[in-house]
């Protein structure tokens, strides 16, 4: 399993459903990968073993993994797959697929659990909608995330946990920085196991903004989503 403790910041791109093979050529003849850094692409599934390179520094991830380990679940791909793939991390729970797919808190701890088995590391998103932020609800609903999605056996050396406000996604708003930096030590002392964590923030990263939440002392790298699409503006952002 990669050691996450070699690495300052953990950038991941989160290409969503986008891309072929020659957008996948062309960004990866122009991305710029940054040794002290931990970078990741998530593409679909489907691109994965395109994108592994040689570059120990850059890794590539699944966006979703079957509830199943294996069986009659046409369509699916299981952890156990995405290992024989040498596959290295994986989304889980992220709110497109909790929005989109119904995928429960319950689901994103069953998902993440096979991933740990497998030596994948789940990277388990969370976030408030901007009606429950509206209601001053985001410390309870980000707390019952964490306890309802991450298992027991995650520890800060095999899995990540990513903060993504759902009002932030894709829409160009961001919390203050103040705001993020209070979330993240919230998630940190939500309990004493979560102290060392990794929490990655996600939502609206951009390059004009990834320096500066990036710098904040909770915040441990950035999950992109558009901004990764673009191969200048994700350099900038990793560098
Ligand atoms: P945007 O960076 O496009 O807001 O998407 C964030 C995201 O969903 C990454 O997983």
């Amino acid at each position: 399993m990669i050691n996450l403790d070699n690495y300052s910041s953990i950038f991941i791109a989160n290409w969503k459903l986008n891309g072929n093979y020659s957008f996948l050529k062309e960004y990866y003849e122009k991305l710029k990968v940054n040794s002290n850094n931990c970078t990741i692409i998530c593409s679909s599934s489907i691109y994965l073993q395109s994108l592994k390179g040689n570059n120990k520094n850059l890794f590539c991830g699944a966006q979703d993994v079957s509830l199943f380990k294996e069986g009659a679940y046409t369509g699916e791909l299981s952890a156990s797959m995405l290992r024989d793939n040498n596959i290295d991390f994986c989304l889980v729970g992220h709110s497109e697929r909790r929005q989109y797919f119904a995928e429960t808190n319950n689901n994103v701890k069953t998902k993440s659990l096979n991933l740990i088995e497998e030596n994948i590391i789940p990277v388990i998103c969370i976030g408030e909608t901007l009606e429950q932020k509206e209601n001053n609800l985001t410390e309870e609903i980000l707390f019952t995330q964490i306890k309802e999605s991450i298992p027991n056996s995650a520890t800060h050396q095999n899995a990540l946990i990513a903060y993504e406000p759902v009002w932030a996604i894709g829409t160009g708003l961001t919390p203050t920085l103040d705001e993020i930096n209070q979330v993240h030590e919230l998630i940190k002392n939500f309990d004493q196991k979560f102290i060392n964590y990794k929490v990655l923030y996600g939502g609206s990263v951009k390059s004009s903004n990834s320096k500066e939440i990036t710098e904040l002392t909770h915040v441990d790298g950035c999950l992109i989503g558009g901004a990764s699409l673009k191969v200048d503006e994700f350099n900038t952002i990793i560098s």
